[in-house]
């Protein structure tokens, strides 16, 4: 992740969180939806923790697929192919390491991937991100994103895989 996505969405200070406030995009409209409803209730696929706070991707992680993504993360094998509508969510809390236990501690954020066929910037997939009140965070999806998820060509731009 680069440096400046790094310091902005991974080690947000108050003052970062009030700019960001003030930056985050209008209200969700048309295809700009807002965090997908029920999301919490989709099947979860696994977990990770990045411990590193000075790390881009720093938050204990846990990641939902609605059923559309699931199907094909189930399946799995080197070459995934996500259809219209595939949905996935990591949650990304703080990390809370406490008597030898790793926990998710506090919300930072929600990020999502919707396949989109008209989302022709960004390999075919809407990127967005949200603050633990549900809100948008402002992002560019294109050099935020899709610059480093690119890397995953053979499976779609995801680099997830199903935890059995
Ligand atoms: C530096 C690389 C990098 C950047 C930048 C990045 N991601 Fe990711 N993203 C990853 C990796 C690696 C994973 C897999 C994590 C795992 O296995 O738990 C991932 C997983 C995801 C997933 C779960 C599905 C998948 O593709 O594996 C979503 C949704 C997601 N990222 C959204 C975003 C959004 C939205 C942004 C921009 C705000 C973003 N990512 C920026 C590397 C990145």
């Amino acid at each position: 992740m680069d440096r400046a996505l790094g310091l902005r969405l991974a080690r947000a200070t108050p003052a970062l969180v009030a700019l960001s406030l003030l930056v985050a995009a209008p209200p969700a409209r048309g295809k700009e939806r807002g965090l997908p409803r029920g999301y919490r209730t989709w099947v979860h696929v696994k977990s990770m923790a990045v411990t590193d706070p000075d790390h881009g991707m720093y938050g204990f992680h846990n990641v939902y697929a609605n059923p559309a993504a699931l199907r094909v993360l189930r399946a799995g094998g080197a070459e995934m192919r996500f259809p219209e509508g595939a949905e996935i969510v990591v949650s990304i809390y703080e990390v809370e390491t406490r008597g030898g236990a790793v926990n998710a501690g506090a919300k930072r954020r929600d990020v999502v991937k919707t396949k989109d066929r008209t989302a022709t910037a960004t390999g075919g997939w809407r990127f967005a991100a949200f603050d633990p009140k549900g809100r948008p965070i402002a992002i560019d999806p294109v050099s935020d994103c899709h610059a480093c998820h690119a890397g995953a060509r053979k499976s779609d731009l995801v680099f997830t895989r199903f935890s059995p």
